[in-house]
């Protein structure tokens, strides 16, 4: 079968500067570094990883949103028209993004409605007199009312406001969301309800979800397969639940271990993440991770690890960069 969506190998150098004054100097920031991943129709992929590691910029390459510096995206076998091109805008109907801050996505000054029907006066798919019917039953998907269509911004909550986003990233009946961050910025009480609505218009209108999170928590409930990112490479990929049950590199491990056992009973590896990701512009030799990493070798530090099947047959498609992790002394007991 082919993916809906896959990634091969994808980077993404910035020209950033360094430094200040006399001593300003030009450098190259690799903000995704090799990253490959295939997204199924109707399944969710979650992209978990520290601030600045890269997942905004792999959600912008996977939308086309920006150019790859290398590598390539394909939308159902088709290669990634060049950004702005027109078949690219008829592309993007069937992809579509979600933002972290539904007030920034929207305009201050319109009714929510107007926005909603936004995507289709610009893809002009449907007479005009149809898209106040299709957003009324986008608006009802949603859960919102229909004489909120008729409401500014403000003058809505915010999980309302992420539904109003939401509307709209449906109304071109999309096969594939992005979701970058897509509840950080509500409340936790607001949280899970928009979780659940995401889940709910996955099982019944069958859309792929590119869901990007720091939070490790959020994304073992929407995912069925994950990706974990550390300093714009991924360092573990696989199916979600034998990834949380099992996760094999310390990178991953640290993370799933801070995540607080509820239920209590089960007791679980502690391992603690220290310091801070280094700067991207000055990434660690050999593997990325190894100044952070309690288990680092010479060879850490002088040959970077490659994403590779998990030794033994591991279920779930596991994949692992790490030099240490076919290691039988190198998993601590649970
Ligand atoms: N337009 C840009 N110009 C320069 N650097 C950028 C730009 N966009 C992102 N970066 C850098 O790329 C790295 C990854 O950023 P991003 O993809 O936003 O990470 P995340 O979403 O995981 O927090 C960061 O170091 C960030 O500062
Ligand atoms: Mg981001």
């Amino acid at each position: 079968m082919t993916a809906l969506l896959k990634a091969v190998d994808l980077c993404r150098d910035y020209r950033v500067h360094t430094g200040r004054g006399l001593f300003a100097a030009k450098a190259i920031l690799r903000a995704v570094d090799g990253v490959s991943f295939e997204i199924e129709a109707g399944r969710t992929l979650g992209l978990v990883g520290e601030s600045g590691c890269g997942k905004s910029t792999t959600g912008k390459l996977a939308l086309g949103l920006i150019a790859p510096t290398s590598g390539s995206v394909r939308y159902r076998g088709v290669a990634m028209p060049p950004t702005g091109s027109p078949p690219w805008r008829e592309l993007r109907r069937k992809m579509q993004m979600v933002y972290q801050d539904p007030l920034g996505a929207l305009d201050r000054r319109l009714p929510v409605g107007v926005q909603i029907m936004e995507p289709l006066v610009i893809h002009g798919t449907l007479l005009p007199n149809e898209h106040r019917e299709r957003a009324a039953a986008v608006m009802e998907a949603v859960g919102l009312l229909p004489h909120q269509f008729d409401r500014y911004p403000h003058e809505l909550s915010g999980g309302q406001r992420q539904r109003v986003v939401l509307a709209r990233a449906l109304m071109t009946e999309p096969n594939l969301l992005v979701c970058d961050e897509p509840i950080s910025a509500l409340d936790v009480s607001i949280q899970a309800q928009v979780v659940n609505l995401l889940l709910d218009l996955q099982d019944r209108l069958g859309i792929a979800y590119l869901f990007i999170s720091h939070d490790l928590r959020v994304v073992r409930q929407v995912s069925h397969d994950v990706a974990v990112m550390y300093l714009g490479r991924i360092v573990e990929q696989g199916e979600a639940e034998s990834l949380f049950a099992e996760p094999a590199h310390p990178y991953t491990r640290a993370l799933v271990s801070a995540i607080p056992v509820t239920g209590g009973g089960s007791r679980r590896e502690r391992l603690l993440l220290q310091g801070d990701p280094p700067s991207p512009v000055d990434v660690p030799t050999g593997c990325a991770f190894h100044p952070r990493c309690p288990f680092e070798v010479a060879q850490c530090r002088s040959e970077r690890p490659k994403l590779e099947p998990l030794p033994g047959g591991h279920p779930g498609g596991r994949r692992v960069a790490c030099h240490r992790v076919g290691e039988p002394a190198f998993r601590v007991a649970a």
